[in-house]
């Protein structure tokens, strides 16, 4: 049974789509992806223990032909036909580490879904730097969490982002729904119970203008 974040991240991918998941853990996305028609999957991970896991996990897939697991790192060995990926439940930072070190690559990918559990505003800055554009974006809540789920693709003509769309998203921020209030109104809660709470001024200041931009946002 596949959580809600990883259902939501399925739910980007199509049946014609030759897909890799980078940190693919047990594989469980793959699975989903095979289960729904796609023709062919690469589980890769740089650890020994996922990967075998991995392997057990998708072990009919391989022996049809449908699916191989690799054990390296990122994008390194990736397949040829591969045309899609997902990097999914890691932080934005390493997310941006693992396409930038392999970013020719990247840069000739059809889709390439992303969700970082934490860093975001990293990430978007990261593909924002390097001309990549979020062709779309979803804003989630599962087990107590918000998750941002990114698909983007490289574009040279890439139109740059404001500050503002780097933080809460450029495609979130014009749909303005309704978990999106709800999960700023919830920052905004807490950055002024920090602030009511702290006398020092310097970190504060930071968060005060993040608590003006919040406001500018939900008003
Ligand atoms: C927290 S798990 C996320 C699993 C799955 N993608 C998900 O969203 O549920 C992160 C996985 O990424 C793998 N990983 C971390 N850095 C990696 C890299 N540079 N290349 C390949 N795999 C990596 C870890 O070994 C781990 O299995």
């Amino acid at each position: 049974m596949l959580s809600i974040r990883l259902k939501s991240i399925l739910e980007l991918i199509d049946v014609h789509d030759y897909v890799a998941d980078i940190g693919t853990d047990h594989g469980y996305l793959l699975i989903g992806a095979l289960d729904k028609g796609v023709n062919f999957v690469q589980g890769i991970d740089n650890k020994e223990g996922p990967y075998k896991i991995c392997c057990k996990n998708l072990e009919r897939a391989i022996s049809e032909n449908k699916a191989i697991v690799t054990l390296n790192d990122g994008l390194k060995e990736i397949n040829e036909k591969i045309d899609t990926i997902v990097i999914a439940g890691m932080g934005g930072e390493l997310i941006s580490q693992i396409l930038a070190s392999s970013i020719e690559k990247a840069k000739k990918l059809k889709k390439i879904i992303l969700q970082p559990n934490v860093r975001t505003y990293e990430l978007r800055k990261f593909l924002n730097d390097h001309n990549f554009s979020i062709v779309d974006e979803k804003l989630i809540y599962d087990m107590d969490k918000y998750y941002e789920i990114l698909n983007v693709r490289f574009d040279e003509n890439h139109l740059a982002l404001s500050t503002k769309e780097l933080i809460f998203g450029p495609i979130l921020l014009k749909k303005k729904g309704e978990l999106f209030i709800q999960k700023w109104e919830k920052i905004l809660n807490e950055y002024e119970k920090i602030v009511s709470k702290n006398s020092s001024n310097k970190p504060i200041d930071k968060l005060n203008n993040y608590i003006i931009l919040i406001k500018e946002v939900l008003n």
